[in-house]
């Protein structure tokens, strides 16, 4: 037996890409406390909408920073953002190219280097 009391939390998540109409989907969801935005995005796609785009990568290390959102309107990492209960709006990063729900253009270091890298090789 879990020992541990559920809250729930009703979070409305932006949903459509570039060429659609934004909107909101509600999901509702119990959480324990301590429980973060990101794995309630986690338990969405695992047991609820398998369509929700979502990024991530080091979870909770906070150091890939690719899950960055707009949590009730503020930037946060979505990994170390704790659920509060109530409802939360977990929008996109607003000043990034969107390309679907909660994923915005990111590049990471990495790939950004990649792309110079593969730039300079078809230079010479
Ligand atoms: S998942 Fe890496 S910083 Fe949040």
């Amino acid at each position: 037996m879990n020992d541990i009391e559920k809250e729930h939390v009703s979070l409305r998540v932006q949903r459509g890409g570039p060429d659609d109409n934004l909107h909101f989907d509600t999901f509702e969801l119990p959480f324990e406390p301590g429980a973060s935005v990101l794995d309630a995005l986690i338990e969405i796609r695992r047991n609820i909408d398998p369509t929700l785009a979502v990024r991530y990568s080091c979870v909770s290390a906070n150091a890939c920073r690719e899950c960055m959102v707009r949590i009730d309107g503020e930037v946060d990492y979505a990994c170390t953002a704790r659920l509060t209960g109530g409802t939360m709006t977990i929008e996109p990063l607003a000043k990034k190219r969107l390309i679907r729900d909660l994923v915005t253009d990111i590049v990471p270091p990495k790939e950004q280097l990649a792309s110079v890298v593969a730039a300079r090789k078809q230079e010479t």
